[in-house]
């Protein structure tokens, strides 16, 4: 099992891992960012650009995205900002994450908490902070587990859901 950046012989992987979140009616991706009708081409290139901080759209911040690639199969996807802004501080915070439905309660997202955790602390981050929705048993759980201690929760009218931020200090 491996942590690792996306590349070209990764397209029948991507291709089969995005399937597994529409079959299970799961169209949002946490941790994904990747149009829809890019080519996998453009989308390795594209997730490249953002880690170095190039082409971002406003409001932007570089971030890493890397993926748990287990024989050929992705498990999963997150993505390191690499550093905060007002709203990311607020919402959304240094990490996201996603394993596929198929895989999940295997101790996959815990793996790729630690690998963003080491992987900030490359970036010189020393602290990260991680949001969820206070009703997300299995993300609270998985951020806990990383070392997460509670800095607040609280309703977000604009996103409609109680949210919980935690910082893992690094
Ligand atoms: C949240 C998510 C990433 C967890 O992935 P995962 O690979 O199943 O996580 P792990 O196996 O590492 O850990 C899950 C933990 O939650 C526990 N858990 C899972 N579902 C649970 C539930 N309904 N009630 C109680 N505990 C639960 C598991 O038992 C495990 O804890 P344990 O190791 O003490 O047994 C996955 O459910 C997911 O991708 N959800 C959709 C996207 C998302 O919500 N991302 C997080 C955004 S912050």
């Amino acid at each position: 099992m491996e942590i690792t950046q996306l590349g070209m012989e990764h397209e029948k992987a991507l291709l089969n891992f995005l399937a597994d979140f529409t079959n299970a009616g799961e169209m949002d991706i946490p941790g994904y960012f990747a149009d829809s009708d890019w080519s996998h081409a453009e989308i390795v290139e594209n997730l490249a650009r953002m880690s170095r901080g190039e082409g971002l759209p406003d409001g932007w911040v570089p971030g890493t995205t890397s993926f748990l690639v287990h024989e050929g199969e992705i498990l999963g996807v997150s993505n390191l900002r690499h550093r905060l802004t007002c709203h990311l501080l607020r919402f959304g915070g240094h990490v996201g994450f996603s394993v596929k439905p198929s895989a999940r309660c295997r101790g996959h997202a815990t793996r790729l908490l630690e690998g963003a955790k080491a992987l900030a602390c490359v970036k010189g981050i020393d602290r990260l902070l991680v949001t969820c929705n206070a009703e997300n048993v299995a993300s609270v759980r998985v951020i806990e587990k990383c070392g997460g201690v509670l800095e607040d929760e609280m309703y977000l009218e604009d996103v409609g859901e109680v949210i919980r931020r935690y910082w893992i200090a690094l």
